[in-house]
């Protein structure tokens, strides 16, 4: 019997709300889905924010980098209205962690342009997570980063982004290989036990089904849900 892959929120509710909103994830678990995914970016002062670009200008009514921002400045910004939701301030990852929290969905953070910053933003994510009791996987684009992470927390499950070429071979410290849903259609017997993203479409809705892909990143919660329940 086939078993559903877990269905993930990317970036949230996105379809719906702002990317990375509170609203945005509120919705995701309105929705009922099994788990969330953000990304990470340190600001200048040190404090780690859900944001995916290295600028704000796309989703926020501001402009400028991440790094060279304090969470003040940032604060400043509406990161709703872009995307005609309600004003909203930026999240931190200490606020989605508390959401996350009282809800009991899993989280998946990405790490994001990790070899820049040394190994910084791995090391305040591990520390977030020991504060926190969160049910959490790692994940990132970069080896060196899931390297890194793995060392600092090793019981944390990671796994290992991929959109050019499937790895013939795992590293010892990716639990998951985490292939873009396109190369699930380019390897057909690939997939099974996978984190794979972003799913939004019917047609790769069922093709993860059919592979046994363990964790589904799409931008519709709700909707993935329908699809799966009627297939
Ligand atoms: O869930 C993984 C996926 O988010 C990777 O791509 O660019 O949306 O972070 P991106
Ligand atoms: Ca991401």
């Amino acid at each position: 019997m086939l078993v559903p892959p877990e269905l993930v929120a990317h970036r949230g509710a996105s379809h719906a709300r702002p990317e990375h909103t509170l609203a945005a994830y509120e919705l995701a678990i309105a929705e009922g889905a099994d788990g969330v995914e953000c990304d990470v970016r340190l600001t200048r002062d040190g404090h780690l924010v859900c944001v995916h670009d290295r600028s704000i200008d796309r989703t926020s009514g501001g402009s400028g980098v991440v790094s060279a921002l304090t969470l003040a400045e940032l604060r400043r910004h509406d990161f709703g209205s872009w995307h005609g939701g309600e004003p909203a301030s930026v999240l931190t990852f200490d606020e989605l962690l508390g959401l996350v929290a009282d809800s009991g969905v899993r989280l998946f953070v990405e790490t994001k342009h990790p070899v820049r910053y040394g190994g910084a933003v791995e090391r305040r994510v591990a520390a977030a997570l020991a504060a926190h009791p969160v049910d959490a996987v790692m994940m990132s684009f970069s080896a060196a980063a899931v390297r890194r992470f793995k060392a600092l927390a090793p019981a944390t499950p990671t796994v290992l982004l991929f959109g050019r070429a499937w790895p013939e071979r795992l590293p010892p410290f990716a639990d998951f290989a985490g292939p873009g849903v396109h190369l699930l259609r380019k390897h057909p017997a690939r997939g099974a036990g996978t984190y794979c993203w972003t799913v939004d479409e019917a047609d790769d809705i069922a093709l993860c089904v059919e592979r046994g892909v363990r964790f589904l990143a799409t931008n519709n919660p709700a909707q993935t849900r329908g699809v799966l329940a009627d297939s």
